[in-house]
Parts: structure tokens; C-alpha cells; sequence
């Protein structure tokens, strides 16, 4: 997504180059020139079941053909080719022979590296357009002469030169498709990986298959196997520890290295005395007696509720509850001989997140909160076998891994747990109302079949009393409030519409059956400007 007006960006994404697996003999590679889209098109294309991988925008061209890819796309970016300092690839690689197919930004610099001139268009192209398919080519096979495409660029390719004809244009943008006369290069100057391009999976889809050959074979098995071959000989001999947050990434890490390592696998799961209900025993279910890994649940809620008692403040909650988890942790690890690795359940927003320089050094990797942030100190190796993927793609791995459903649909849950949910002081009986409330209302939504249309849903002790009757007394109780978001990203969020009857329910339910509540109230407010979280 270009701009004519901006300054070269720092590119904040991508797998280094020692990085890249080899994962499939039929994969494509993403080469990322900082678009907020990038990563969108690496799933499209495994969406097709072609294996598909972001890497660095000036990965070499020695590189590339080690890596043996049948295609490459090269992303779209907020710099103009045109400006000192724009993020361009290493040359060579459009004199391998490999496919190319270059989308906006990536699309100005595979034309400009043919001799075609990229100047700011009359006006920018934001948004929804019509284009006009104008001649019949492989890439827009099965696209309708008309359809709506998603523009977001100011630069254009003004002069195909005699190399280009082009294959589609909107009102605004001549050239908004192009291919080359004799390479395998094409340009798309919209954006075919958003769901607002219409047939835009087919264009990707297109792309892979008839104009890279690929055959689409990958499957999320194939990946497992990838995966399990690889670790297996990175980890030797070794032992590997995976902390467990209850959560869906940490289990599938360890689902996936118990099926790699088996009894090489340890797995710790810390319980801080902050879980929901019934956690700590589908830990021990799952991992436990299905896996028969060698489990660690360390009961260290004593020591948690100690160190919060009296502790009211939010931040300096997370704090204690960091500070303490690290400890724990440390301390049974040390008490596994021969670890030398730790797993950790980082997937790709992850990564995007860690702000890894493309011209620095190894990616640095966002400690992954959900176990605590351990630190480096802690002196282990990582194993991040999810850091290529989605959280949808995450669940389907779990699923192929023989985690059970309620385990893969489990709503995310803080690593500071109920501790965050609580609000003001953290204590065993305040801790106790929440879970019955919390359950109530989990079991409501269950049951009304709207726990997966909702991305996070819990309940909330406010710490805050208000005046009832029940009977003919007068009651002076808590009160607790219910939050259901909707949610694609967890950064904004909207709060989701119950229907009256199933708050109605909860409601009841919770006043009945929880003494200490007598007031329920429903949170109306979005994200931002509130957060998801209360605390
Ligand atoms: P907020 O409240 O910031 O939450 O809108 C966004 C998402 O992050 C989760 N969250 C946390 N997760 N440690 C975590 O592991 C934390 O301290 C924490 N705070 C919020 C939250 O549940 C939501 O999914």
C-alpha cells in the first residue's frame, strides 16, 4: 500500500533467512516489502493448499533458488520505489525463471526493474473500484469481465515500455494488471488478499496453480510431518520443556512435540491459584493421561495469593504475578535434568508484533505472554514450531493433533488469569464467587450456541457493593459484570449483542445461585476506547 507522500518505512515483519524451512517441495515464498496486508497473503496461498512462507524482501536470489520455490510475491508496502532508502529486492531474482507476481508496491518494483516508469497517479485509489478484465490470460481464469477490486496505492505504472501489455484497468488506474510478454512476471496494483477484492483467491489461486504448477498437495499433515521430522533431529538426545497455559497455542506445541519427542517431552504447568474452573484438571486430562507426557502441575497458589494479598493496583498485579510465575518456573525446570530447550507457542502476529527488523539481526521474538514472559536468563534454546502460522491454522493443526474441541475453541484467557478479573484485591473467596459467576455464564452462552461466535466472553468482579432485597431482607452485595466481544484481531473489538433472553438467564442464575451477588450488570463498551480486559 504505497504513498507518494511518505518516507521509506523500516519494514517491521518477516522469518530471516536462516530461518526459512524447507518445508514442502511445492511452496511459495512471500517476499515482504512492509504492507499491513503481507502476512494475509502467505495464508491465501495456503488457503490453497500450497505451502506458503513470508520472508525477508532482499533475501538473496542465491538464496531463493537453494530454497527452490515454484513462486514468488512480492508484497505490497507503504514506500515508493521511487524514493531514496525504498526497500528494494536483490535484482537477480527476476532472471531465475521462478513466477513473480509482484501486488501493488510489489508490483511497481518487479515493472520498474523492467525498465517501466512508476510516478504518482492523478489522484490516489483508495477503496472498493470496478476493474475491467481486458484481455483473456492465465491468471484471471474464471474472473468475470467486471469485478470490484480493493485499491489502496498513489504511485502507478505510467509506461509499460514494449515488455507489459496490460491485462486489466479501472477508471483510474490504466494499468491496474500487467504481464510481462516473455517472463513469467505479472502485476496486480490492487489488493488481491483482502477479502474485499472480489475473486481475489481465485487470482492467488490462479497464480500457484497455473502459472507456478503447483499442484497443491500441501496439507496440514504434511506440515506436522515437516515439523516432527525437524525437530526431532534439531533436538537429538536432549529434553525439551514446554510450559502449559491451559490455552490453545502451548497445547498444541506440546501436542505436536509429543508426537515428535514423546518421553523426551516435559511438560510444566504452573497452577497460580487464578484458573477458571475445571483447568488445571483438562491439563492434567489432556496432557497428562491422553498424552502421557511427563507432566509438571505445580501447585503454587499459596504463594500467588500471598504475594497479590493486599495488591489492588492493576499494573502492579501483572507484575507480581510475572515475577512469581518466572520463579516457579525456573525452579521446577531446574529441577528437570538435561533440558536444554524450551517450547514456546509464538505464532506469526507474534512475530509481526516483535517489530523484527528485516536488515537486523535473527528476528527477536515477543516472549509469549500467556507463560509469563520467561526470560532468555533462563538460559534454554527456543523451539517455536507455530511462528509460520495463524491462529485459525493453529486450530486446525490441534484438531489433526487429537486435541479435543472444547480444548481448540477455548476462549483466550490473560496469563494473569482471573487475578485480572477480579478487580481490586485478589482473594480465595473473591476468587470462588468469580469462578461460579464466570462459570454460569460460560455454560449460558454454551448453551444458546453462541460461544463460538464469540471470539472472548467472562465475567468480572467489580469491587463494588450496591444495595438489594432477597426476601424480606436488605442485602448490601457485590456486583459482577458479563463481557462478550467479537473480535478478528483482539486490538479492537466490539461488544456482541446477547439476546436479552440468554442475559436474562445468566442473570438469574448467578443472583440464585452465587451468595454475595445481587446485582449483574452487561458491558456496551467496544475497544477502544475500552480495553477488552477490565483491568
Ligand atoms: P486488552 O484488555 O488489552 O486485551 O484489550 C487484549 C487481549 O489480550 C488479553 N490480555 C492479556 N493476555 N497477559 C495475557 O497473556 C495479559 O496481561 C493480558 N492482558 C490482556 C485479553 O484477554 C485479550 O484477549
Amino acid at each position: 500500500m504505497n504513498s507518494p507522500n511518505k518516507t521509506s518505512p523500516s519494514i517491521s515483519t518477516t522469518v530471516n533467512p536462516s530461518t526459512v524451512s524447507d518445508v514442502a517441495q511445492e511452496s511459495v515464498l512471500v517476499l515482504d516489502f512492509g504492507g499491513q496486508t503481507a502476512q494475509l497473503i502467505a495464508r491465501r496461498v495456503r488457503e490453497q493448499n500450497v505451502f506458503c512462507q513470508l520472508v525477508r524482501h532482499d533475501l538473496s536470489a542465491a538464496r531463493i533458488r537453494e530454497l527452490n520455490p515454484r513462486g514468488l510475491i512480492l508484497s505490497g508496502g507503504p514506500a515508493s520505489v521511487y524514493e531514496a532508502g525504498a526497500p528494494h529486492p536483490d535484482p537477480a531474482i527476476f532472471e531465475l525463471g521462478i513466477p513473480i507476481l509482484g501486488i501493488c508496491y510489489g508490483m511497481n518494483l518487479a515493472c520498474r526493474s523492467q525498465g517501466c516508469d512508476v510516478q504518482p497517479g492523478k489522484s490516489r485509489e483508495f477503496g472498493r473500484t470496478p476493474c475491467h478484465v481486458e484481455s483473456d490470460n492465465d491468471l484471471f481464469r474464471g474472473v468475470p469481465k467486471e469485478f470490484i477490486v480493493w485499491m489502496s496505492h498513489g504511485d502507478q505504472v505510467q509506461n509499460l515500455t514494449d515488455r507489459f501489455v496490460p491485462i486489466a484497468s479501472t477508471d483510474d488506474c490504466p494499468n491496474a494488471a500487467v504481464k510481462h510478454r516473455t517472463k513469467p512476471l505479472f502485476g496486480l496494483q490492487f489488493h488481491p488478499e483482502v477479502t474485499h477484492t472480489q475473486h481475489g483467491g481465485t487470482l492467488l489461486k490462479n497464480f500457484v496453480q497455473n502459472i507456478c504448477g503447483c499442484r497443491g498437495t500441501w496439507h496440514m499433515s504434511s506440515f506436522i510431518e515437516q515439523q516432527v521430522a525437524e525437530m526431532r533431529q534439531r533436538v537429538g538426545n536432549s529434553r525439551v520443556i514446554c510450559g502449559l497455559s491451559g490455552g490453545v497455542d502451548s497445547s498444541v506445541v506440546a501436542a505436536l512435540l509429543s508426537r515428535a519427542i514423546g518421553s523426551q517431552l516435559s511438560c510444566i504447568f504452573v497452577d497460580n491459584g487464578l484458573m477458571r474452573d475445571g483447568e488445571v484438571e483438562s491439563v492434567r486430562e489432556n496432557f497428562g493421561k491422553h498424552f502421557k507426557t511427563d507432566l509438571h502441575v505445580v501447585d503454587a497458589q499459596e504463594r500467588f495469593l500471598s504475594e497479590l494479598a493486599g495488591v489492588s493496583e492493576p499494573q502492579q498485579k501483572r507484575k507480581i504475578i510475572g515475577r512469581v510465575f518466572i520463579e516457579v518456573f525456573r525452579k521446577e525446570a531446574e529441577s528437570i535434568p538435561d533440558a536444554h530447550f524450551l517450547a514456546q507457542g509464538t505464532l506469526y502476529p507474534d512475530v509481526i508484533e516483535s517489530g523484527a527488523a528485516a536488515d537486523g539481526p535473527a528476528a527477536t521474538i515477543k516472549a509469549h505472554h500467556n507463560v509469563g514472559g520467561l526470560p532468555a536468563e533462563l538460559g534454554f534454546e527456543l523451539i517455536e514450531p507455530l511462528r509460520d502460522l495463524f491462529k485459525d491454522e493453529v486450530r486446525a493443526m490441534g484438531l489433526e493433533l487429537g486435541l479435543p474441541d472444547d480444548m481448540i475453541w477455548r476462549h483466550p484467557f490473560p496469563g494473569p488469569g482471573l487475578a485480572v478479573r477480579c478487580l481490586g484485591e485478589v482473594r480465595p473467596e473473591r476468587l470462588e464467587k468469580l469462578r461460579r459467576v464466570d462459570t454460569i455464564v460460560i455454560d449460558e452462552l454454551r448453551q444458546a450456541g453462541l460461544y463460538r461466535k464469540i471470539q472472548q466472553a467472562f465475567a468480572v468482579l467489580l469491587p463494588v457493593q450496591s444495595v438489594g432485597v432477597m426476601g424480606d431482607y436488605r442485602t448490601y452485595d457485590d456486583v459482577v459484570a458479563i463481557r462478550a466481544v467479537q473480535t478478528e484481531d483482539f486490538m479492537t473489538a466490539d461488544w456482541y449483542p446477547v439476546p436479552h433472553d440468554v442475559l436474562g438467564k445468566m442473570s438469574t442464575r448467578i443472583t440464585n445461585s452465587v451468595r454475595g451477588v445481587n446485582r449483574v450488570v452487561y458491558d456496551i463498551s467496544s475497544t477502544p476506547p475500552s480495553t477488552i480486559e477490565w483491568e
